[in-house]
């Protein structure tokens, strides 16, 4: 049975994607044929400060990762992701969600966004298959010389593989 969707609502897929991750693909994918257009827009974590890559490239990496969804966009914001929502005229946040740990760290996010703003947060299960994957995992196996290329996009791992081996290396 095909899912109603939603053509004419625009909805932002917000996260660092340091790196994008089949996971992070996944959710966007699935928003894009729900919604009429995403927007995936790379904000810095204040929380994350020790980057593996700069905001314009995950922009790159992103950009190339989605290239097959002419109604997904890539861009950045900093800032308030509820003044970024308002100014781009979204109707709603879409973030996946793996395991109670996500929820528990979302949730209240969700719930002050509204309450700030009346931004409304849809959360989507991720697949079975991503659900244990994380930038942060992807970025240790990468940097101690693991095999990242069932994690990410294929177009993308030997960037990210090189990069975290020049960190290794120091
Ligand atoms: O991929 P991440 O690290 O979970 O992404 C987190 C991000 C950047 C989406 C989140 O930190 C965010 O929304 N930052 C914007 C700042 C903001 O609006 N803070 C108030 C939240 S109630």
């Amino acid at each position: 049975m095909a899912l109603p969707t939603a053509p004419g609502t625009r909805v932002v897929c917000p996260g660092s994607f340091d790196p994008v991750t089949n996971g992070h693909l996944d959710v966007i994918g699935r928003a894009a044929a729900l919604f009429g257009g995403v927007i995936v827009a790379v904000g810095a974590n204040t929380s994350k400060r020790d980057g593996l890559f700069g905001i314009d490239e995950r922009v790159e990496m992103l950009v190339e990762a989605c290239r097959s969804w002419d109604n997904v966009e890539v861009d950045t914001f900093t800032g308030l992701l509820v003044d970024y929502c308002t100014a781009r005229e979204a109707a709603g946040v879409v973030k996946g969600l793996r395991f109670a740990k996500d929820f528990d760290y979302e949730l209240p996010m969700a719930h002050l966004n509204r309450q700030m703003s009346g931004l409304e947060t849809i959360f989507l299960p991720s697949s079975q298959q991503w659900g244990s994957v994380s930038s942060s995992l992807v970025r240790e196996i990468a940097v101690l010389g693991g095999d990242i290329t069932p994690f990410v996009p294929e177009a993308l791992a030997a960037r990210v593989t090189a990069r975290a081996r020049q960190r290794a290396e120091g």
